[in-house]
């Protein structure tokens, strides 16, 4: 078997990870996944297009944490790698990325057989201790530090029960003032109809979907000093040309992102 095909994989219902990965025109999905696509994309056809426009924000946002002094990322839901993974765009910062899915994980592995300054951590994001607590976490990032927090379309697979709320206060608590957050995520007040035939199809994959109100989402960053223009439609990260963002009007209801950074001036705790 390859490498990136983890031993006894579940291939009866295809992941977010795997379709994901082949919207961006990976080579990391099966047939099972790719079926699923297809048929999303049908019913949305601009599906492919969402994926390709949150990704462009995960790079932007990269971009903007590293002109601000980043040096160290963690990557939460981190996918499966394609191209423009965040230790190719962050230069010498070190990067641990987390994810729950068997290939995105076993794929990272991989590619980052050999790297001193990537590793990747197999948790749900959600038990921040889990992530928090790892050995490849505490080994890779120095908390003392400033630490540049990804959540890009992660955490609407989250549900209620599982408080995805506490979680990122955690995440949030345990990073240095001046760190960053970034959060992209579907929310539920922009297309609602559209949201719910989304969610019925999701209910067939591995993954369901639990899009918010934007202004829960905004609440996902606490008191962090959001950066323009606060949290808007993720096509606002696709072009500065507002003609692209009314060009990208459904997938920019459909996504909201932001980008906030920890005020500075008062203590955090560790992560111990
Ligand atoms: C749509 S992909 C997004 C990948 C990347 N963050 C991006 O925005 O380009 C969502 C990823 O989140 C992962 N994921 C979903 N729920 C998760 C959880 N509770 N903990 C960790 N990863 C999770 C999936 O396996 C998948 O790889």
């Amino acid at each position: 078997m390859s490498d990136w095909i983890p031993d006894g994989i579940d291939l009866s219902k295809p992941s977010a990870a795997r379709v994901y990965d082949y919207y961006l025109g990976g080579g990391h999905n099966f047939e099972v996944d790719r079926v699923f696509a297809e048929r999303a994309l049908v019913a949305h056809p601009f599906a492919r297009e969402m994926a390709v426009i949150n990704r462009t924000f995960v790079r932007r946002a990269v971009q903007l944490m590293v002109g601000r002094g980043i040096r160290q990322f963690l990557d939460l839901g981190s996918g499966i790698p394609t191209v423009g993974n965040v230790h190719e765009i962050a230069g010498d910062s070190r990067v641990v990325y987390v994810d729950c899915e068997d290939v995105a994980v076993a794929h990272t592995r991989m590619i980052l057989k050999g790297s001193d300054r990537a590793t990747v951590v197999h948790a749900d994001a959600a038990r921040p201790e889990d992530v928090l607590r790892a050995p490849e976490t505490t080994r890779m990032l120095d908390f003392d530090e400033p630490v540049g927090v990804l959540a890009a379309t992660v955490f609407h697979y989250v549900p209620e029960q599982h408080d995805p709320f506490a979680a990122l206060e955690r995440y949030r608590d345990a990073v240095a003032p001046g760190s960053y957050l970034a959060i992209s995520h579907l929310a539920s007040d922009g297309l609602p109809a559209m949201i719910e035939q989304m969610a019925a199809m999701m209910k067939e994959s591995r993954n369901s979907i639990h899009a918010r109100p934007c202004a829960e989402i905004a609440r996902m960053f606490g008191d962090f000093e959001m950066e323009e223009p606060g949290l808007a439609g993720v096509a606002h990260w696709q072009s500065e040309r507002p003609v692209d963002a009314v060009r990208h009007l459904d997938v920019g209801l459909l996504i909201q992102a932001g980008i906030g950074r920890k005020p500075t001036g008062r203590g955090s705790s560790d992560t111990g």
